[in-house]
């Protein structure tokens, strides 16, 4: 397996990082960038992976190519790859560059897919969703589960659905982290010192988390630390009273619309 990775930035190195981790001695991975030769230098020591100065080069020897570069290069990327390819496994991970977009910029019969990642790649832990195109065999779909799980967990939807779920798993741990500061700054109000509060918040959310993971539902679990009449129904009755849940809903559509460029 000759896998072409284009672009050494963060979410490259995510993939590349979990790939090495995977321990296939028959997988080979060459990395390419725009033009930072010491980024890509450092991904090649670090992981002992190859290089390519131009990876138009190295095309012909891929059988999977995958796309971490950003969004807007795109275009450009593939009307100079399309020539190049002979049927090889194309992945994109660019936000927003569906597989509509990439069949209708690659060569007819192009294996394509998108995968939407999120920032816990890093760690190994993405939520990734992803979508593939129409000309993706059992074979490739193997390729494709081995390269997702490198970064996490995975859940294959529809492409619309990958637009509109971004904002869920994508952007909605910026919202867990907006939750997050403004627990810290209520802590400290109360005399602890910002590390205190940060230790506490971490450990909290951590293990809720853990609770989730262990398969309870949220309502479940929230109804286990609401005493009716206590004092944690009194502080969600302040966040339903501010409609807590239409407002997540209506940040959800927000940035769903922002991502479409659309008002509606
Ligand atoms: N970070 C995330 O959490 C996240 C989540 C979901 C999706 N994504 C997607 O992942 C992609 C990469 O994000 P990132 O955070 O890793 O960005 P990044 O750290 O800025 O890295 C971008 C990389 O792309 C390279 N590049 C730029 N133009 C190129 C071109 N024309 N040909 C080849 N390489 C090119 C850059 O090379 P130089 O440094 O040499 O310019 C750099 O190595 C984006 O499309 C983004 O939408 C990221």
């Amino acid at each position: 397996m000759n896998i072409l990775m284009i672009g050494a930035g963060r979410m490259a190195e995510a993939f590349i990082s979990g790939l090495r981790e995977q321990k296939n001695e028959n997988m080979i991975i060459t990395v390419t960038n725009h033009t930072d030769q010491d980024r890509r230098r450092a991904l090649v020591e670090k992981y002992g992976i190859q290089e390519a100065n131009d990876w138009r080069l190295v095309v012909g020897e891929a059988d999977v190519i995958i796309s971490a570069a950003p969004p807007s290069s795109h275009e450009r990327l593939f009307q100079d790859l399309s020539p190049l390819l002979n049927g090889q496994l194309v992945i994109t991970v660019a936000a927003g560059i569906d597989t509509t977009f990439m069949q209708a910029h690659l060569p007819e019969g192009t294996p394509v897919c998108w995968i939407m990642p999120n920032t816990a790649a890093q760690l190994q832990a993405s939520m990734s969703t992803f979508v593939c195109g129409h000309f993706v065999s059992s074979e490739h779909r193997l390729v494709i589960e081995m390269i997702l799980a490198a970064i996490g967990d995975y859940e294959e939807l529809t492409e619309e659905q990958v637009h509109d779920l971004t904002a869920v798993t994508g952007s909605a741990p910026a919202f867990l982290y907006l939750f997050c500061e403004s627990l810290e700054k209520a802590a400290v109000r109360y005399g602890v010192s910002p590390e205190q509060a940060r230790k506490l918040v971490t450990k909290m959310v951590a293990g809720s988390a853990a609770m989730l993971k262990s398969g309870h539902a949220p309502s479940e679990l929230r109804e286990q630390v609401t005493t009716p009449g206590g004092s944690t129904a009194a502080g969600l009755m302040v966040l339903e009273e501010a409609n807590f849940s239409e407002l997540i809903g209506a940040a959800v559509k927000a940035t769903n619309e922002h991502a479409r460029g659309r008002k509606n």
